[in-house]
């Protein structure tokens, strides 16, 4: 099976999604497509509701409010019986559990510090294993009033311990929770609503389980019944698989039209044509919100050949250091048109289903005038008559030159090369270990991750001189002698 949906943060910008895309195509994998988290979300949570509302009556409105470990999306949704629209988007791309957890990181190793005299911020190891003991602790506060903390060997062979009350806790962490609700009033008054026009509010992500936050988010919503039907940890993962099953020829699933938004505005700009200069030099192509797949008609007048290149709109809160570049588009072979001086080009540029924009080619048209028969007057005194009319007929396809910042063909095909080579060589070596494993208890399997590509590459050369099962018992000793004994 190769065909994949994948889901992604929906703030993902153009550049981030090509490199998904490429990453899964020399993993092997047919990409159907790439769908926002939230909407996937919202996927699974509308195809298998039978009580939606009719097309003709007003929709119902669903706020996901998702939470996870680095990252926080909410979405507004409008569903009608077998469809859902994304009305709007809004995010915090840098707030989840791993702030909580560095939270209590911090206030531990100042307590640590008088405690034991150690400073485990000096330490990468041993903040990895406070930090892994912290994340416990919040854990457990969620479903407790008080929590202990104990790592073991966390420097210098000093265990660790302290404890926290969830009050405490909440108390430390007030800065991070006066952040809950940002974006979520951002997405209501994005969809052009108000929280009261919100029928169902529904919760998922890991993080949504500390109560504080639960507790921020009821407050904005009071008298509403905070939704937790779906799988926190999964939802995600459940959508995107009825994505994928419903874009996949083999498998039958109930229909459910995905009408999903851009989070950043593309704007596409040009030269002036010498000549003109009251022309515009840009034009915001795919606003905000626009809906995705979408394409557009962009119509030029030109004399010879030109360029358009494609970028997000200054101001749109891209992540940092993500260039605004898009792509850009030659259009070649324009040619003088017969009447006039300047050729018509129209050029199409397409925002997919993957969220990622393309120009689709670009082609000439002329007006012409052409005989038509048309009809004139009304009722008895209606009478056909033929007449001249001017209309705009396509002359012929431009062509074009494309630039983008996915990978070149020829390289996605040199990695895909190196990562089946590689995949064989991993299965070898798996494949050999079982084989190695019915030969019997004498052989110590277990190897340090480090040793195991030199000990793959050993085991290539033995299935190189003959894999079956007996020829390796033959050369056990020979094969199995390097390797480091097990402890067990
Ligand atoms: N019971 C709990 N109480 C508090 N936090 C929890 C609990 N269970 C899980 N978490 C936190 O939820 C987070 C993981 O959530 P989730 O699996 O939704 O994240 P993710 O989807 O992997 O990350 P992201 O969406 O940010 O890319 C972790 O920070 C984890 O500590
Ligand atoms: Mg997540």
């Amino acid at each position: 099976m190769s065909d994949v949906v994948i889901a992604v943060p929906g703030w993902y910008t153009d550049i981030q999604r090509r490199a998904l895309l490429d990453a899964a195509n020399i993993a092997g994998m047919n990409p159907l497509r790439l769908i926002n988290d939230t909407t996937a979300v919202a996927l699974g949570y509308g195809i298998t509701k039978g009580d939606l509302p009719e097309a003709a009556d007003s929709p119902r409105h669903v706020c996901f409010i998702d939470i996870g470990h680095s990252n926080y999306s909410v979405s507004v949704t409008a569903f009608s019986k077998g469809q859902l629209t994304v009305k709007s988007t809004a995010y915090d791309r840098n707030f989840g559990g791993r702030d909580f957890d560095w939270a209590l990181v911090q206030h531990f190793s100042e307590e640590f510090k008088t405690k034991y005299k150690i400073d485990v911020l000096s330490s990468p190891k041993a903040v990895f294993r406070l930090s892994t003991g912290c994340e416990r602790l919040k854990k457990v506060l969620s479903a407790n009033a008080e929590a202990p903390l104990n790592v073991e060997s966390i420097m210098n062979d000093i265990d660790a311990s302290s404890s926290m009350k969830r009050e405490q806790f909440e108390q430390m962490t007030d800065h991070l929770l006066v952040r809950v609700i940002a974006p979520i009033e951002e997405a209501i008054r994005k969809a052009g609503l108000t929280v009261e026009q919100i029928d169902a509010v529904e919760l998922v992500g890991g993080s949504i389980r500390v109560p504080a936050i639960k507790d921020r988010i009821q407050a904005y919503f009071p008298g509403k019944t905070l939704g937790f039907t779906l799988n926190q940890d999964e939802a995600v993962a459940r959508g995107a698989t009825f994505a994928c099953a419903s874009l996949s020829p083999v498998f039958r699933v109930r229909e459910f039209a995905v009408h999903d938004v851009t989070p950043y505005p593309i704007k596409v700009m040009w030269d002036k044509e010498p000549g003109n200069p009251d022309e515009d030099t840009e034009l915001v192509v795919f606003p905000q919100d626009n809906p995705i797949p979408s394409t557009k008609i962009l119509t030029f007048y030109r004399k010879g050949p030109f360029e358009l290149e494609a970028r997000y709109q200054e101001g749109a809160s891209l992540p940092e250091v993500i260039n605004p570049w898009v792509g850009k588009l030659t259009i070649k072979n324009v040619e003088k048109p017969s009447s006039g001086d300047l050729t018509c080009v129209k050029v199409k540029a397409r925002l997919n289903l993957h969220g990622i924009m393309n120009f689709e080619g670009a082609y000439m048209v002329e007006e012409v005038e052409k005989e038509e028969t048309v009809t004139i007057g009304e009722a008895e005194e209606k009478k056909e008559e033929k007449k001249l009319v001017k209309k705009m007929q396509r002359k012929g396809d431009c062509s074009v030159v494309g630039q983008y910042t996915s990978l070149a063909q020829t390289a996605v095909e040199g990695m895909t090369e190196k990562e089946g080579n590689m995949h064989a060589e991993d299965k070898l070596v798996m494949e050999t270990e079982v084989g190695l494993l019915r030969l019997g208890p004498v052989l110590p399997l277990t190897v340090a991750g480090s040793q195991k590509r030199s000990r793959g590459i050993r085991l290539r050369h033995a299935g190189q001189a003959g894999r079956s099962l007996c020829h390796l018992r033959a050369r056990e000793r020979e094969i199995v002698s390097p390797l480091r004994p097990s402890r067990f």
